[in-house]
């Protein structure tokens, strides 16, 4: 029998740091429902500043914080009873009518980091600490560079499927209507083999003059990538992403972009277009594929073969 629901297998969530919100969508005080991981949390910033992020249903009732709750001080106060969870360690803090808080009332705290405008939280399966950190995009914090764009898009499927598009050339052709297959490039691997850089070296008209320029498209776990242009002399164009498991069959992905100011007019705006236009090429692919866990490659899809082999580090479970 064939249909997608018979042939669809399901992957589980990946481990490591994944963006749930824009840092400038979150003002302090402000207290946020939010869904990953296929898990019900809460999204808030303390007085201080601090974005914290709590499993969602508080230890007494079980009332929402994400609905009503309200920030005192560093912590979340609920709204059904008014105890007071401590965002940073997810103990209660206080019971506004009582003296003694039971050791149990506690929630999960989620680890958090936030960089690159973006608030990631660090999710694994076993729940074990952060293994690595975020990288800081330099672009973002330098006068040379424009404020950055902003890009956001769900997407119908698990979050691996639409990663693994960074590593498939071929489908430029066929899906966004290049001309050629895709250039190769060389794929490089990070020494903990976490990291890899896929880098096209050529001489290359650009609006500023002929130049040697390097594409560089680097990953940094499953949902972690940027791509930047390089070799234009005080110029260039760079995006940083994040790509986050609403569930197993649903993805948030968001993209900033920053260019040089010399090349926003006659380059920078064109090129965000292309790149947040392009994805929605991608979409009926998404919407309506399987996941195959054991495709038949042909020799020519290394790249895909060297991604499934790569992708594996950041699952608990083998699949
Ligand atoms: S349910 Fe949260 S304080 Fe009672
Ligand atoms: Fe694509």
């Amino acid at each position: 029998m064939t249909s997608r629901s018979h042939e669809h297998t399901e992957l589980p969530l990946p481990n490591g740091w994944f963006a749930v919100a824009w840092s400038k969508d979150l003002a302090a005080g402000e207290v946020q429902a939010i869904h990953y991981f296929g898990q019900d949390l809460v999204l808030f910033r303390t007085r201080k500043g601090h974005a914290r992020v709590l499993d969602a249903y508080c230890a007494h009732l079980g009332a929402h914080f994400g609905h009503g709750g309200r920030v005192v001080g560093e912590n979340v106060r609920c709204p059904f009873h008014g105890w007071q969870y401590d965002g940073e360690q997810g103990h209660c803090a206080r019971i506004p009518y009582c003296d003694k808080i039971p050791a149990k009332a506690r929630v999960r705290a989620w680890p958090v980091v936030e960089r690159n405008r973006m608030i990631f939280v660090w999710h694994h399966a076993e729940e074990t600490p952060p293994i690595w950190d975020v990288p800081t995009a330099p672009e973002l914090n330098d006068a040379a560079w424009t404020e950055p764009r902003y890009y956001e898009l769900n997407v119908p499927v698990h979050m691996q499927d639409m990663a693994e598009n960074n590593c498939d050339p071929v489908h430029f052709k066929f899906v966004h209507g290049s001309v050629d297959v895709g250039e190769e490039g060389e794929i490089e691997f990070g020494e903990d083999g976490r990291f890899f850089r896929i880098a096209n070296t050529a001489e290359r008209e650009t609006p500023l003059g002929k130049f040697t320029t390097r594409l560089e498209r680097d990953s940094w776990q499953l949902g972690m990538t940027s791509v930047r242009t390089l070799g234009i002399p005080d110029a260039g164009l760079m995006m940083f992403s994040s790509t986050s498991p609403i569930d197993s069959s649903n993805t948030c992905s968001r993209w900033v972009f920053s260019v040089t100011r010399n090349l926003v007019d006659i380059a920078g705006e064109d090129w965000i277009e292309g790149m947040s236009t392009g994805v929605l090429q991608d979409m009926a692919i998404w919407k309506n594929k399987i996941y195959r866990p054991a495709p038949v490659f042909c020799e020519a899809d290394q790249y895909l073969i060297q991604f499934r082999r790569w992708v594996r580090q950041f699952y608990s479970t083998a699949n």
